[in-house]
């Protein structure tokens, strides 16, 4: 799938067919979100992919908007330093957004989960000093008995504007 198509075409997928992910699709998402713009080149991020089904079970659990962590086949926790807190969300969300859109491109889908007991979940990974948890992301194919959902876009009109603020008219 080319990339518009799969920045157009995406949604999160809060459901997932009981189907494993390939560690090689696993591994050019990550590769994907390593590849994201970020800051002075800092890279503040690190990646624990996880596909053991009992791990994602507990972290499920540990995801109070996001218990559906619990079914998916696969997860990558996304990492953010610490120590380098001036872009250091903008750059992780960076990384996030590349991997559900390559993820959409190749099949797969996500879903970002904005609430969960951090502590919990890095004492889970051993995560070392100087990182936090920033988001878990599921990975896997859709539900075909639970289709992801179309999200009500804003009109165009209503969010571009030309030259102005308020112009509506492309000259
Ligand atoms: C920062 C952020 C936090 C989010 N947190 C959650 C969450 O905790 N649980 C959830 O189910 N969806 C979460 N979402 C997904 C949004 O609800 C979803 O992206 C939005 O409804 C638009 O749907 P779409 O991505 O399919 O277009 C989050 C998205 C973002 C960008």
């Amino acid at each position: 799938m080319d990339t518009l198509t799969a920045i157009r075409e995406r949604k999160v997928l809060r459901s997932f067919a009981p189907r494993p992910v390939d560690p090689a699709l696993l591994r050019q998402i990550v590769d994907a979100g390593r590849h994201a713009m970020s800051a002075r080149n800092r890279q503040p991020w690190q990646f624990i992919v996880i596909r053991d089904a009992e791990r994602l079970r507990t972290i499920g659990a540990l995801c109070t908007t996001g218990k559906f962590v619990s079914d998916a086949p696969s997860a990558i926790v996304v990492l953010k330093d610490t120590t380098n807190t001036r872009w250091a969300d903008i750059d992780c969300a960076q990384a996030v957004q590349n991997m559900a859109t390559a993820a959409w491109s190749l099949g797969l889908g996500t879903c970002w989960v904005g609430n969960f007991d951090g502590a919990q979940i890095a004492q889970l990974l051993e995560v070392p000093e100087g990182w936090a948890v920033f988001t878990i992301l599921p990975f896997g194919y859709p539900d075909s008995s639970h289709p992801p959902e179309a999200r009500p876009l804003k009109p165009r009109a209503e969010v571009v504007h030309f030259e102005r603020y308020g112009e509506k008219r492309e000259s």
